[in-house]
């Protein structure tokens, strides 16, 4: 590994290297692309996902810290969460998931198919909330409870989105590179799904790290360009500030919001068009949350004319399989 990360505390969550995938009847159908796919969707536990990476280093430090008990964040189809229970199941810690009504969707797939079958599954509490001030008002409850029947608490935000889970991908970078070099495959831009922020954000500061001029497209599902952005900016800075490196110029990072659509969590005609072709050419599952509108960006972008046919493209797909499942009422059309 050209980056030391032995400093910090990990636990060991997933099935690494995850495997990097040539596509070439996806790459044929975007106009002569070379496609290659890192499949961070199948790292293991509990149906696998980008969450393992960040949990790996977020759940050592709660370990360390003394914790028998997480609370974490998300909205209903939350994969973060999905994974945390997951993660917490397999050393033994309590979960608390505190979840919000913030996707305008209802109905007896999207409420109870999915992660949210799987989050009791993996003996995680869920806690279902209608907006922030709710939210706000559990946490506090959930912690007071906790904390008298004296348990020891430790709380992940977001998506695992913070300076030491954003080590979780810049790990997974230079996995990435070690693989791409060798197999002697030089790529012009890695494309990643932007939410939270915390997987492009380790992303772009290993690939800037480890000297590469490789381009970083984040390819956003619920901000805008300029929003995502500044997260990036936030956490690139706050990690590099843990590793002692410089603060990272995001020279070579770009955002695009063009697939969002109506809003975080809604579908889109892109969105179905994309996961299909990936199912179709190569057999390969999106989801409809942040997969899915990550390569409804990709495929615009050689349909612009923006990725040049020839060029190399690495697609980061960071799992979510569980949320197609919530979704399905809409894949019969
Ligand atoms: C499947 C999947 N892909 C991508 C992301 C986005 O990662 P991040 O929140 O680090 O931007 C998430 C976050 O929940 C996710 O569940």
């Amino acid at each position: 590994m050209a980056l030391d990360l032995s400093a910090f505390a990990r636990v060991s969550l997933g099935h690494w290297p995850t495997p990097l995938d040539e596509c070439p009847r996806l790459g044929a159908a975007l106009g002569g692309v070379r496609v290659l796919v890192k499949r961070d969707d199948v790292s293991g536990l509990g149906v696998g996902g980008n969450k393992l990476r960040k949990l790996e280093f977020l759940l050592a430090a709660a370990v360390d810290g003394g914790a028998d008990t997480v609370i974490t964040f998300g909205a209903l189809q939350t994969n973060h969460g999905r994974l945390t229970a997951a993660a917490c199941a397999r050393l033994g810690l309590r979960c608390e998931l505190i979840l919000t009504r913030d996707v305008p969707r209802t109905g007896e797939a999207y409420e109870r198919s999915g992660n949210m079958a799987l989050h009791t599954l993996y003996g995680a509490t869920v806690h279902l909330c209608d907006d922030q001030r709710a939210v706000d008002e559990t946490y506090a409850q959930v912690v007071e409870r906790a904390t008298a029947a004296g348990h020891t608490i430790a709380t992940i935000p977001v998506g695992g989105s913070n300076a030491l889970g954003v080590l979780g991908y810049v790990a997974a970078t230079d996995e990435l590179f070690t693989q791409l070099d060798a197999a002697g495959v030089v790529p012009d831009r890695l494309v990643v799904p932007v939410g939270s922020a915390g997987t492009v954000a380790g992303v772009a500061l290993a690939t800037e790290l480890l000297g590469r001029s490789t381009r970083v497209v984040g390819a956003c599902v619920s901000h805008t360009a300029a929003e995502s952005l500044a997260d990036i900016r936030r956490l690139t800075g706050e990690a590099a500030a843990l590793l002692g490196a410089p603060e990272p110029t995001l020279a070579g990072v770009h955002t695009d919001d063009r697939a969002v659509g109506p809003g975080y969590g809604i579908p889109t005609d892109q969105m179905w068009a994309a996961v299909r072709l990936f199912a179709e050419t190569e057999g390969i599952t999106l989801d409809p949350v942040y997969t899915g509108k990550a390569a409804a960006c990709l495929v615009d972008q050689a349909r612009t004319g923006e990725i040049a046919p020839g060029e190399t493209v690495v697609f980061l797909h960071t799992g979510g399989l569980p949320g197609l499942f919530a979704y399905a009422p809409d894949l019969r059309t």
